[in-house]
């Protein structure tokens, strides 16, 4: 399983790439937003650090200012993975960027049918919005398990990137399900290691070396 970093905060990603258990990272109109920083240099920066697919999101909803965008991001690095928004423009964008070996990340991924028609025009990622599902009552969960079911049954290679990821049950119910590639923000990475068990069990093991002869 990949883990994906869901930030735009050089810091932390400088500071948990080192660790050496980061294989990408996302990123959205939002995510930009808040950072206050400037898109094309953060992007840049970004893929500098993380040798991995860094997503960047287009900001049109047509298909020739997407192609366009498009071609302007991946200007920026090679291992920018082009992010679409899940509509029939974004599947054509998709299909002519697939086609002419850029990767594309296809977001806003509410519904099965629509990872479907991503798989078939040969999206490198699908991203389906699991924290997003929850919110409205529905299972982001059995959205993933779909999807995955999909894809098995005809030998999709678009690989499932669970996103919207809120907490460390949705990283085990994504793994144990078989997605490809969870994103997460930055501080869950840190809680999926956290056990009081460990921490119990190191303090005994000091403790007790400190009574060694
Ligand atoms: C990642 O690609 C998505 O943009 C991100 O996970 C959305 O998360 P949110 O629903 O917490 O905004």
């Amino acid at each position: 399983m990949l883990f994906f970093l869901d930030t735009a905060d050089i810091k932390e990603i400088e500071r948990l790439n080192s660790f050496g258990i980061i294989d990408g990272v996302t990123t959205n109109p939002s995510i930009i937003a808040k950072s206050g920083l400037d898109f094309k240099d953060t992007i840049a920066h970004i893929c500098s650090v993380v040798k991995g697919p860094v997503s960047a999101e287009v900001i049109s909803d047509e298909y020739d200012e997407m192609i366009k965008e498009a071609k302007e991001l991946c200007s920026i690095a090679k291992n920018v993975c082009v992010k679409l928004p899940t509509t029939m423009d974004g599947i054509k964008a998709c299909k002519y960027l697939s086609d002419n070996g850029v990767m594309t990340n296809l977001t806003l991924c509410f519904s099965a049918n629509q990872a479907l028609l991503v798989a078939k025009a040969g999206a490198t990622f699908v991203s389906p919005f699991i924290g997003r599902w929850d919110d409205i009552s529905f299972n982001g969960l059995e959205l993933i398990a779909a999807i995955k079911e999909i894809y098995l049954n005809y030998g999709f290679t678009t690989k499932i990137l669970a996103a919207s990821v809120r907490h460390a049950v949705h990283v085990l119910e994504c793994a144990r399900i078989g997605a490809d590639v969870a994103t997460m923000p930055p501080a869950l990475i840190e809680k999926l290691i956290q056990h009081p068990l460990t921490d119990k069990g190191l303090e005994i093991f000091k403790n007790d070396w400190k009574g060694q002869k």
